[in-house]
């Protein structure tokens, strides 16, 4: 089974890996791909600075649902909007939810309670597979924050439901926390470029996924490879740089046994003819 036939099973797919790594290229490549399988995809970006859009070639989100291709759709969720629509469903009076919303309390609570914006992106993944008897789409992958450790946005439903102890929250955090940990719905795709410190830092989030959340991803992806230049003189650097790529690629396939797959540093800008290139060499390496 390819890494791709697997994702292909998920409904909720989580690309994490620090920023600059090509989080978002490749969340734009699965989604591509996993559109052409037949599934009806909605990519999540949770970025002030929206890019997701110039990947795929669209007009910014902007917070809405934006087509972005046959059964792909991408969005921009900022996580303070997706908390401030969950009071505004709850509270059928307007002017009393927006009360809520501008009180200096809510505030607090929102930056305060540990793990709520992340649930709250979560849970918005989650409405959107599961409300109503046509659900908007049958697959999210969410392009997960670059702020802060990859395991962060994982972790946090279980931990927001430790701290609320059962209340409506604790529950829909409760509920989300084993969505999360059930491998047969929700995956991971960890991006990493094949240098010295994004391994080392993804070999550190491949030891805390396992030991906090007993979470082993779907697949990784070194990102960024320098071509192997033709011999002769005068490419001494690119030389250097692929032979560095090469040793990182070996120290990280001696601590990851799963499914992984390189794609080449292409001398294109970003745009969907970057996507287009790196889902069909994503295709020649998945297998
Ligand atoms: N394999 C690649 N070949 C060429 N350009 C790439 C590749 N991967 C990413 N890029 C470019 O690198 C930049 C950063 O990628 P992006 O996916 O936005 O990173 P992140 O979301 O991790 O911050 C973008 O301009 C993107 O087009
Ligand atoms: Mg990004």
């Amino acid at each position: 089974m390819s890494a791709l036939d697997r994702l292909a099973e998920r409904q909720l797919v989580v690309v994490t890996g620090k920023g600059g790594v090509g989080k978002t290229t490749l969340a734009s490549v699965l989604g591509r791909l996993l559109a052409a399988r037949g599934r009806r995809v909605l990519l999540l970006e949770v970025d002030p600075r929206e890019s997701l859009h110039q990947a795929l070639g669209t007009e910014p989100s902007g917070g809405e649902i934006v087509p972005a291709g046959p059964r792909l759709w991408l969005q921009n969720l900022q996580p303070a909007a997706v908390i401030e629509g969950l009071v505004h469903e709850k509270v059928p009076l307007d002017y009393l939810a927006r009360k809520i919303v501008e009180s200096p309390a809510f505030h607090h609570f929102v930056e305060g309670a540990p793990g709520l914006k992340e649930t709250a992106l979560l849970g918005y993944a989650y409405r959107t597979l599961h409300q109503g008897r046509r659900p908007r789409a049958d697959l999210v992958i969410l392009d997960a924050p670059a702020t802060g450790h990859g395991a962060t946005l994982l972790t946090a439903p279980g931990l927001l439901a430790q701290a609320a102890q059962g209340g409506q929250l604790g529950d829909m955090a409760a509920d989300l926390a084993a969505f999360l940990a059930d491998p047969t719905r929700c995956g991971v795709a960890l991006a990493t470029l094949a240098e010295e410190m994004p391994i080392q830092e993804t070999l550190e989030l491949l030891e805390v996924l396992q030991a906090k959340l007993g979470l082993r991803p779907d697949l990784v992806v070194a990102n960024g490879l320098y071509p192997v230049p033709p011999p002769g003189p005068g490419l001494e650097l690119l030389r250097t740089r692929r032979r560095l790529n090469e040793a990182e690629l070996a120290r990280l396939s001696a601590a990851w046994d799963g499914p992984l797959v390189s794609l080449l540093l292409l001398a294109l800008d970003r745009g969907p003819a970057l996507i287009d290139r790196l889902a069909q060499a994503f295709l020649q390496e998945d297998r």
